[in-house]
């Protein structure tokens, strides 16, 4: 039986979570729902949570304090928790938000469909939290995708081993798995096929992808990736410091389609605490492999994350850490105020750090990084860079002469994923550009078109 309605997803949190809430609505579409963008018009919503901080969580539950009212005018609405909160609290989520239907934790996909029939005929509170495998060897319907899309994100592997004792990825995404090569490249084939150009690869820990399975290793994924016709680039995230191999530097060196950029998450510059985040490296070691990067692929662009105020980080250990990034020159930085989450260690240890003292640190170091990000941009002033046009630009980018022009205005990123905006005129997404840099903002780039 076929449904008529509209479907709205809010998706919060990583990568994965914009890749899983693509597979939901490929199963609604196969139910008959059509995408909605507006929440009063639908008639499923699914809210797509994240857990890894305490933010993050109230995000869900507040956008869920939404949907009573709505439900008041709506009384058929079928309402879905999925996601890494809905694994957490399992059916503790209709405790704080009675009008839930259901409550999808992250390895029960393909069981959705069934819950949202069963909620319809009559069913009440469903809260499925089961483990199941193979989930991620099952393709999206690739017909109810945006097919316009240039860039992607696909997932390779769930789930992680690593048990850092801040995080909570351990325990809502459940033991480390990837999936096969076949499966992988076929999936990305199709999506090249339909006009896709980029594809970033995730997974918690890429680098030990097909290691468990000993299926293939990581750099061997990527050169059977290359090998794609119509694919431009690859990018994958998240790399962990303790599993870069000398193989994996060398397939960013040599592989033309593996963009020469890193995102290697390293948390903190003391090693003290470090070994208390369970990481598994010193900032020696990091600094080690960061200068191979910088010597094996020159002009690498850089990027990482880093927790400010674990419990018992010291002043001292804090400049530590504003001395590491200071070695590294990092193009980019996400950095996070350290939160405590159900189940991980950290959640119990002692001599938290005072909120206000950690977000002074947080400030510090953001402060530096933007004014690093915009002297990295500005070296790349009268340079040519190869640029994926992404689409059209609405905003006014750049304020000189130069943007008087009347041609449309046109965004794409560099390799090392920056932001460029210029003029063109029959540019398309997905076109492949030689750009001149003009200016450099803390944020983005401005040039002009060189050549295709
Ligand atoms: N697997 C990736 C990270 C996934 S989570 C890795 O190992 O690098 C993304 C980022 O969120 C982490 O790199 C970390 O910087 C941050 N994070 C995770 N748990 C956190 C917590 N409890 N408090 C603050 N930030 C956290
Ligand atoms: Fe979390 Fe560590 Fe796994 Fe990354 S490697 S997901 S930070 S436990
Ligand atoms: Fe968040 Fe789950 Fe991703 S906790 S960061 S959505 S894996």
């Amino acid at each position: 039986m076929k449904f008529k309605g509209y479907a709205y997803i809010y998706t919060i949190g990583c990568q994965m979570n914009t890749y899983d809430s693509e597979k939901f609505f490929s199963i609604l579409s196969g139910l008959g729902y059509e995408k909605t963008d507006t929440l009063d018009k639908a008639d499923v919503v699914i809210c797509n949570t994240c857990s890894i901080r305490e933010k993050a969580q109230e995000k869900a539950f507040s956008f869920l304090g939404r949907i009573p009212a709505i439900k008041k005018e709506k009384p058929n609405l079928v309402t879905v928790m999925a996601g890494c909160v809905a694994q957490q609290e399992g059916k503790k989520a209709f405790k704080r938000s009675p009008y839930l239907d259901i409550v999808l934790g992250t390895q029960a996909f393909s069981r959705l469909a069934g819950h949202i029939r069963a909620i319809l005929a009559g069913k009440t509170q469903i809260a499925d939290t089961d483990d199941a495998t193979g989930i991620y060897e099952s393709m999206p319907d690739f017909d109810c995708l945006d097919n316009d899309k240039v860039s992607r994100f696909v997932t390779i592997m769930q789930g992680c081993d690593n048990y850092c004792t801040y995080c909570v990825v351990p325990y809502v995404r459940g033991r480390e798995r990837s999936r096969t090569p076949e499966s992988i490249v076929e999936e990305i084939t199709i999506l090249a096929d339909a006009g896709l150009k980029e594809v970033t690869l995730l997974g918690q820990n890429v680098n030990s992808y097909g290691q468990k399975e000993n299926i293939c290793s990581f750099p061997e994924l990527l050169a059977k990736l290359s090998e794609i016709p119509k694919l431009e680039r690859i990018r994958f995230a998240t790399s962990h410091p303790k599993d870069l191999s000398d193989e994996l530097i060398y397939a960013i060196r040599d592989l033309d389609k593996v963009c020469n950029h890193l995102h290697l998450p390293v948390q903190s510059g003391s090693d003290r605490i470090l070994k208390k985040m369970n990481r598994g490296y010193t900032s020696k070691d990091y600094l080690e492999r960061i200068e191979k990067l910088k010597k094996e692929c020159p002009g690498i662009g850089l990027s990482s994350d880093m927790i400010i105020g674990f419990p018992s980080e010291t002043r001292e250990e804090f400049d530590q850490t504003m001395d590491l990034i200071k070695a590294v020159e990092f193009d980019g930085i996400f950095a996070f105020a350290y939160s405590d989450r159900p189940n991980a260690p950290a959640a119990k240890f002692s001599d938290a750090v005072d909120e206000a003292e950690k977000m002074a640190r947080l400030n510090e170091l953001l402060e530096f990084q933007e004014k690093m990000t915009e002297q990295k941009n500005m070296a790349l002033v009268g340079q040519c860079v190869r640029v994926l046009v992404e689409g059209k630009s609405q905003k006014k980018r750049h304020s000189s002469k130069a943007s008087q022009s009347n041609l449309p205005q046109m965004t794409g990123r560099t390799e090392s994923a920056k932001i460029v905006h210029f003029h063109g005129e029959d540019i398309h997404p997905g076109d492949i550009l030689d750009i001149k840099i003009e200016h450099a903002y803390p944020h983005s780039l401005w040039g002009s078109v060189q050549g295709v």
